[in-house]
């Protein structure tokens, strides 16, 4: 990229993240998800690095965006509210332990991990046992008092089983069935729907009316005891999460007790898998150091304590660019437009393909060659394309025409009355004879051992087979 160039795809990354940040932080209403966010971010980070001379006071990668609305009074926090560093491998988590091990030399460590719960920090303050403010995280000094809606928050008591005075703080948010009731009731009233339920939660939080809260059904999860008059001596973390429940709070619902890493990658690991059955969202896993002691030995950088991090699950959302589209075609003859992208990774592999289903897709989603888009690949689904970023467009930008006739062999292509794809119609089509073979061996039909793609390429190519029946005459000398 040149350094022309660089500079006018900068500035489209900067406008499309602060536009990002003020619809997130201000409004409550984003639509991209942070994982698509974070990756626009990247390139904009990298190219920075790229062309230094390019960076400005102003670029979002210069500062955090500013988190106060002004809408609700802002309140102090009685302790600042720290935030926690991310990490996604099991190669970040051994260096994390490694770091911490040298501030407890020769210390046993043990954790407590816990779900991390995608919702909303809020933390409350009880005096006498009693609710006194609920103030979102803020800027981590100061917060908005939001009370009115967290106040009707069932799980939460208004009154603790003991008269003690404490800051505590938690996660609330909104189980993934309401978001969907919620989302259905909005739709039926013509009312704009919610991205997720951390937006629904955000959302109803900050909400003016604490009638609107009250019948959303959101629910807060305790895992933070900050001061405290209360005469306990605490050794753990654990205890203090029992301390908690003690109280009436809350507590996560998903938690465990790990002696070592491999059992907090294990666990890690069994929560991956149980994610999408889960009532509510998570987003990884919270791993913090269990004695209380070593908490404070290890202590805190500026932003983050030392002694928690937030493993994360990989992101299923990315941002990149189609950089071609190809048609493929299928066993029965259907053409279907692909992505040709920017490699990126998401989810945990590097995606260089996506399918774009069909021409009405492609026209409804308006893909065109050079775009921005969002792509998607969540657990073993085929890589898609989510959206396009049409602010993100330089005006080179080119529209696809699905071709009239086959890519493979040039026959005439048909797209029938009310059908979306549009078909090959000669039968003898290479792709449509070896789509069919390599699906006649595969696992779901034939699944003949040994006989995969590579094999039938070959065997096609020099004309030892042209239909399954071919198969079952070959010998071991035509292989
Ligand atoms: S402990 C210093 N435990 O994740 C902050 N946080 O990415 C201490 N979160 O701001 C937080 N589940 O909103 C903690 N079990 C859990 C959590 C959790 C979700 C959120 C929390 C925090 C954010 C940091």
């Amino acid at each position: 990229m040149t350094k022309e160039e660089a500079k006018i795809r900068i500035e489209k990354l900067r406008t499309e993240i602060r536009k990002w940040n003020y619809e997130y932080f201000v409004l409550d209403n984003n639509t991209l998800s942070e994982a698509a966010r974070d990756s626009l971010k990247k390139e904009l980070v990298e190219l920075e690095e790229q062309f230094p001379d390019l960076i400005t006071p102003d670029s979002p990668t210069q500062r955090v965006g500013s988190v106060l609305s002004g809408r609700f009074a802002s309140v102090q926090h009685k302790t600042a509210k720290k935030s926690l560093a991310d990490i996604f491998s099991e190669a970040e988590l051994i260096d994390w332990q490694v770091r911490i091990q040298k501030l407890v030399p020769g210390q046993e460590i043990s954790y407590y991990c816990e779900a991390k719960l995608d919702g909303l920090n809020i933390t409350i303050w009880y005096e006498d046992g009693k609710f006194v403010r609920a103030l979102t995280r803020g800027n981590g000094v100061a917060g908005e008092d939001v009370s009115h809606t967290v106040r009707t928050i069932q799980n939460i008591p208004l009154i603790l089983n003991e008269a003690v005075t404490c800051e505590v703080s938690g996660e609330v948010l909104l189980p993934s069935l309401s978001f969907r009731a919620l989302n259905e009731r909005q739709r039926a009233l013509g009312l704009a729907e919610f991205a997720n339920p951390r937006n629904a939660a955000a959302g109803t939080v900050r909400q003016l009316d604490p009638a609107v809260a009250a019948e959303r059904d959101l629910a807060m999860y305790f895992y933070a005891l900050e001061e405290n008059n209360l005469p306990d001596r605490l050794e753990t973390y654990e205890q203090k999460v029992a301390l908690l429940k003690r109280l009436g709070l809350p507590i996560t619902p998903i938690a465990q007790k790990c002696a070592d890493l491999d059992a907090v990658q294990e666990f890690y690991l069994e929560l991956q898998k149980k994610r999408g059955d889960l009532p509510f969202e998570i987003d990884g896993l919270v791993i913090k150091v269990d004695s209380l002691e070593q908490q404070n030995a290890m202590g805190m950088t500026a932003k983050t304590p030392r002694f928690m991090i937030a493993y994360k699950f990989p992101a299923e959302q990315a941002s990149t660019v189609v950089q071609d589209i190809e048609v493929q075609v299928g066993r029965t003859g259907a053409l279907t437009p692909v992505a040709i992208l920017r490699p990126v990774s998401v989810s945990g592999s590097t995606v260089s393909r996506a399918t774009l289903h069909n021409e009405d897709e492609i026209a409804r989603k308006d893909i065109r060659i050079g775009d921005t888009v969002v792509i998607q690949k969540a657990g073993d689904v085929i890589p898609e394309v989510v959206e396009s970023l049409q602010e993100m467009r330089t005006g080179q930008e080119k529209i696809f025409q699905m071709p009239h006739t086959c890519p493979i062999c040039g026959a005439e292509t048909l797209r029938k009355e009310g059908e979306a794809v549009r078909r090959c119609q000669n039968k003898n089509c290479y792709s449509q004879v070896s789509e069919s073979l390599k699906h006649f061996v595969s696992r779901q039909a034939f699944d003949i051992d040994g006989l995969g793609d590579k094999l039938i390429d070959q065997l096609l190519e020099y004309d030892l087979i042209s239909n399954p029946a071919d198969i079952f005459t070959l010998t071991a000398g035509d292989l």
